[in-house]
């Protein structure tokens, strides 16, 4: 009797570990645990045994009871945590999504500036960051004694290399290696000795040209307010305000209504209602005839932006320094 409770104690364990589903293991509970059970039926069976072997039977027989009672637990609890459990991983599980990149703001107004630009027929080009004085002012028409030649505001390299104070030298760099007509717009990064709250070293400018026997000022004036009405909206008013760069003749900044305050007057355009976003003018003759072009022959308008203010007007971002400290939480908003 004790070897057959053995036997039979160890064919339940064996066939509970086996079971594949919950089905099984209550066919098994009932065929070992039940009324008519094979356990049961031994325990049954203890009267059959001389008296003095019986308590020492029915506590085993008892015993092993328990224990396929525990398999039965133990077994339901392996097959409702899945196959990962005991097979391994789980290949079926999701898995953990890789972050997604996304184009810095910078990045994202530069090319907004650049589609608009492209759509108008203008080519993309891109020029030096580091750049000979010739490039950065003496072809531009910027005397030796121009402010910003200053080590004040240029980084130097040596006495005649700099890092490019703004992307103008793709003017020449362009009308040197071409025959007008052309159009161009290059986006690049520009450098300057200034940091502030409104200032980094480093920044983005896009510098547009168009060159040929008939450009004029209407033309910058059209190109312009397109741009201007394609980037910001076709309700916002702009302004073509008087001013001087070296290289234009004659020169003008264009400003459009605040779009923070839609005219009003605010913080962001000192009460004034009106946001700088560009320079422009008629390229100057002297810079025709330092690249190898007849002024008589053909006209142009230029003009450069700051791509980090474009960006801070069309999203409200009130500090340049947020672009460059790569903190996620400013970043992922974009
Ligand atoms: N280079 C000028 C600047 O950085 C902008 C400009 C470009 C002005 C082209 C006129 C024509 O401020």
């Amino acid at each position: 009797m004790f070897a057959k409770l053995q036997e039979t104690l160890e064919d339940a364990l064996a066939q509970v570990a086996e079971a594949a589903d919950a089905e099984t293991l209550s066919r098994l509970r009932s065929r070992f645990l039940g009324r008519k059970g094979r356990l049961t039926s031994l325990l049954r069976q203890t009267g059959q045994l001389p008296a003095d072997q019986r308590p020492a039977f029915g506590q085993a027989a008892n015993q092993a009871k328990q224990q396929v009672e525990a398999a039965l637990a133990q077994a339901k609890e392996r097959l409702a945590a899945g196959p990962a459990a005991d097979q391994g991983p789980d290949v079926t599980l999701p898995g953990i999504r890789p972050r997604r990149g996304r184009l810095h703001p910078v990045t994202q107004a530069m090319r907004l500036v650049l589609d608009v630009f492209t759509r108008l027929g203008f080519d993309v080009v891109q020029t030096p960051e580091v750049e000979t004085d010739w490039y950065c002012f003496e072809a531009l028409n910027l005397p030796p004694d121009h402010p910003a030649r200053d080590m004040q505001d240029t980084f130097y390299i040596n006495d005649n290399v700099v890092l490019r104070t703004h992307t103008s030298p793709a003017q020449i760099r362009v009308m040197e290696a071409n025959q007008p007509p052309l159009r161009i717009v290059c986006p690049g990064k520009a450098f300057r000795r200034d940091s502030d709250v409104t200032h980094t070293p480093m920044f983005h400018q896009v510098e547009g040209l168009m060159v040929g026997a008939d450009i004029a000022f209407a033309d910058l004036k059209g190109i312009l307010t397109t741009f201007v009405h394609q980037v910001f909206g076709d309700d916002v008013p702009l302004r073509f305000r008087p001013s001087f760069f070296p290289f234009t003749e004659p020169s003008a900044e264009v400003d459009i209504g605040c779009v923070v305050c839609r005219g009003q007057g605010c913080r962001v355009c000192g009460q004034t209602g009106w946001l700088e976003i560009l320079g422009s003018g008629m390229v100057d003759p002297n810079v025709f005839i330092n690249v190898g072009y007849d002024p008589d022959e053909v006209t142009g308008f230029a003009f450069g932006m700051g791509v980090e203010r474009i960006a801070m007007l069309l999203w409200g971002i009130d500090d340049l320094r947020l672009f460059f400290q790569n903190d996620l939480r400013f970043l992922r908003q974009f």
